[in-house]
């Protein structure tokens, strides 16, 4: 069955929301936009945005979550407050195989204001197209949700 992405993002991440979200729409992944619209001309404030999508991901209603904004930091902060979230910035073709190899990020953040658009895409499709690595790193993973569930 094809997978459920949410995508969010401010003011400073529209323009490379768009562009991310016609490059998915050419792929087999079912893309559901949470906004900001594109010809929104005020500024709004991310946590909104992150916690619509962390929130849905959060209750499983998505599979991802890929949220921007002028750094990718104030997405970042907010999704990981949702339980179950593993919220990353990434910027290179490292820190985006380390995310996905090694910490099962599902929700991809994303600097419009930092990385180069055009490498924002490619990022992004790195980080669909790398597998998770399992074992010792599913282990870790396992003790960030046993954190999680002492809260
Ligand atoms: C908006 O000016 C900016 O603060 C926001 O896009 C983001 O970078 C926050 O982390």
């Amino acid at each position: 069955m094809a997978q459920t992405i949410g995508i969010g993002c401010d003011h400073a991440g529209k323009e490379l929301k768009q562009l991310i979200t016609d490059m998915l729409k050419l792929t087999t992944y079912t893309v559901v936009d949470y906004g900001v619209a594109a010809d929104c001309k005020t500024s709004v404030d991310y946590p909104d945005y992150a916690a619509a999508v962390a929130g849905d991901l959060s209750k499983g209603k998505l599979d991802l979550g890929i949220l921007v904004c002028g750094t990718g930091i104030g997405m970042q902060i907010t999704a990981n407050k949702f339980s179950g979230v593993r919220a990353a910035v990434v910027w290179d073709e490292l820190s985006t195989k380390m995310a996905k190899e090694h910490n099962d990020v599902n929700v991809l953040c994303l600097g419009a204001r930092m990385t180069n658009h055009m490498r924002a895409c490619d990022l992004t499709k790195q980080w669909l197209d790398t597998a998770f690595g399992g074992s010792r790193h599913q282990m870790r993973l396992n003790k960030i949700r046993e954190i999680e569930q002492k809260k």
